[in-house]
């Protein structure tokens, strides 16, 4: 059974995995104490990190009926995110791992979306097409084998992450933090189409695969300046933005299935809870003939499922373990699913 442990940001994930079967999990988030700033502040979220991280992890033995004696594996995130958020994680992962004599599995994040849903039924399809769309990163990737294979990235952003944009967004039209739930609420009932805000990046000489949202938040900040009294619900400013977003993004992740010859597409990461994105993706995969794949929305944002069900895959693929003095790895780079080894398995043929 593997322990699964998530700490990259704001959320406290611990989950229980085995042979594909959720036993247990538990989370604990600081979101409310970043809320005044309209931000994560890191040393906030690691602090509460330490305070959630051992009752997390009990509860989340106890909701399984198990003891610690039953972990046979410890998988944990092990970069990208937050430095002081990621080593307290790291730091309890390599504690537990150390304290029961089992294997260590340092994990990428993205990776870890990417196998969110693998605890709710059929493994993923080999290959596909995968949008990751969280926080800090918007990448269309093709992925093989998730445990063996290195994972190729078609594009991504060049600038803002689509959730960042969407928090940022929410920031200047006066909506809550987090401020991606509150535009996804806020454009409820709402005309998307009154207004005509830019879609980055999708001229015919345009890069593809490639996003930008920076421009399209100054657009829409822009235009909430300069027209004060317009006379334009909020609303409906709120979901023109978000259909801009939702646009972008599943018209490119649509043209990536196609030009590759792959008819699987799954969408993770957080904004993959927008209610938006999920609607218009599923009406443009149904018409392209496209079988979408998003896991339930709340597998979408951070969790300690994904890491486990990733750690479990590793096991089963019989990845070797990651050293014992795995580092934190804040601005890891997606390559492969897991982090801190030299030698890994052999790809599936290419
Ligand atoms: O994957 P995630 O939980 O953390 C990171 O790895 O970054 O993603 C968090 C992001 C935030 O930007 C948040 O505003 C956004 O996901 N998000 C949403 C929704 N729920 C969360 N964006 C749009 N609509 C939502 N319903
Ligand atoms: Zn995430």
């Amino acid at each position: 059974m593997v322990l699964g442990i998530e700490t990259s940001c704001d959320e406290t994930g611990v989950a229980l995995v085995r042979d594909g079967v959720l036993l247990g999990e538990a989370l604990s988030t600081s979101m409310d104490e970043h809320a005044r700033y309209g931000g994560v502040v890191p040393e906030i979220a690691a602090r509460a990190h330490v305070q959630a991280i051992v009752p997390c992890v009990r509860a989340a033995l106890a909701s399984a009926g198990l003891g610690t004696s039953d972990i046979g594996a410890v998988a944990v995130t092990a970069g990208p995110g937050l430095a002081t958020a990621l080593h307290v994680g790291v730091s309890a992962a390599k504690a537990y791992a150390t304290a029961l004599g089992v294997p260590l599995y340092g994990v990428h994040h993205l990776a870890g979306h990417l196998a969110a849903d693998l605890v709710d039924g059929t493994p993923l399809p080999n290959p596909l097409i995968a949008l990751i769309v969280s926080g800090g990163h918007t990448s269309l990737l093709q992925v093989g084998d998730l445990a063996r294979d290195p994972i190729g990235h078609l594009g991504d952003t060049v600038d803002d992450a689509a959730g960042e944009c969407f928090d940022k967004v929410a920031r200047v039209l006066g909506l809550p933090y987090p401020g991606g739930p509150a535009v996804d609420r806020g454009a409820v009932g709402h005309d998307p189409t009154a207004l005509a805000f830019p879609r980055p990046l999708t001229g015919r000489n345009d890069a593809p695969y490639t996003f930008s949202f920076s421009g399209l938040k100054t657009a829409v900040a822009r235009w909430a300046e300069s027209h004060p009294d317009s006379g334009v619900p909020s609303g409906d400013v709120i979901a023109s933005f978000q259909e801009a977003v939702v646009d972008v993004l599943t018209a490119k992740a649509i043209r990536a299935c196609r030009d590759q010859g792959i008819a699987d597409l799954l969408i993770v990461g957080g904004v993959a809870a927008n209610s938006r994105l999920r609607e218009l993706a599923a009406s443009r995969c149904a018409a392209a003939g496209i079988r979408l794949r998003v896991p339930a929305r709340r597998r979408c944002t951070d969790n300690g499922v994904m890491i486990a069900a990733l750690g479990d895959l590793l096991v089963r693929a019989g990845a070797p373990p990651s050293p014992p003095d795995l580092a934190a790895m804040p601005g890891a780079y997606l390559e492969r699913a897991q982090l801190g080894v030299t030698a890994s398995l052999t790809p599936t043929a290419a």
